[in-house]
């Protein structure tokens, strides 16, 4: 099976820092550990509010880690100034306001074509690879290779709280990516305990892991967690 990469979100980092306003953790230090560690690249999410991630962080990371970033971002002006500013490997566009939300929690691509189409584009024509967080649903992944999006991150928050029927719809979404020239990838709610029948889709390319691993990581150590995640997902692999 193609090997499947795991991207370390960091943003939970922040969240521990803003909560003192102290300079530490730095989220820049736990990317470069989790690297070091064997992450394969890191995820960061500038909200609009700021509530982890800040600005000059994104700025720090962009320019001091050596695997790709991906730059998880709302589908807004701002937003994509800023990533046309910093140059990520990848942009997610995910949902922050309630209006672009589906009932499960992914951004409705079919019900806001004609607003993402262009951003996609502008993304796209800088060189940057642009992937749209859905839930596995035949009419958000229509319309996500429909305006040019490169991947899709199914949003695995249902099936992490144990919805049934939620891996079938995942495995059956994952199945058509390739057919809709979409690289498929997966993340939210991501634990030791649920990884395996989601790192074991063949066609999921990568895995995005925030909360849970920076959660581990105060009983056994960054590298650890990091470690143990990538061995579950490569035993999930047969590798
Ligand atoms: N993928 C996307 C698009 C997300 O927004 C998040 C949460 O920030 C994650 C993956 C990671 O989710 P978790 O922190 O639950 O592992």
């Amino acid at each position: 099976m193609t090997p499947q990469r795991l991207g370390v979100n960091v943003d939970h980092v922040a969240t521990l820092r803003n909560a003192r306003g102290e300079h530490y953790p730095d989220p820049l230090i736990a990317a470069q550990t989790a690297i070091a560690a064997g992450a394969d690249g890191i995820t960061i999410h500038l909200r609009e509010d700021r509530r982890h991630i800040r600005d000059a962080d994104v700025m720090r990371i962009r320019a001091m880690i050596d695997k790709p970033l991906n730059f998880e971002m709302a589908a807004t002006e701002e937003m994509v100034a800023i990533a046309l500013k910093t140059r990520p490997n990848a942009c997610c566009l995910v949902p922050e306001k309630r209006t672009e939300v589906t009932t499960e929690g992914g951004l409705d691509v079919a019900g806001h074509r004609m607003a993402l189409a262009p951003m996609v584009k502008r993304l796209r024509d800088a060189g940057i690879r642009v992937s749209m967080f859905v839930d596995p649903d035949w009419n958000q992944l229509e319309a996500s290779a429909e305006i040019g999006a490169t991947i899709v991150e199914l949003h695995t928050g249902a099936y992490a709280q144990g919805k049934p029927d939620e891996l079938i719809r995942l495995q059956q979404a994952a199945g058509l990516t390739e057919s809709l020239g979409l690289e498929c990838h997966a993340g939210h709610g991501l634990n030791y305990d649920n990884v395996t029948p989601i790192a074991a889709i063949p066609e999921v390319m990568e895995l995005n892991i925030g909360h849970f691993l920076i959660a581990q990581a105060i009983f056994d150590g960054l590298p650890a967690a990091v470690r143990r995640m990538k061995a579950l997902m490569h035993a999930a692999r047969g590798e």
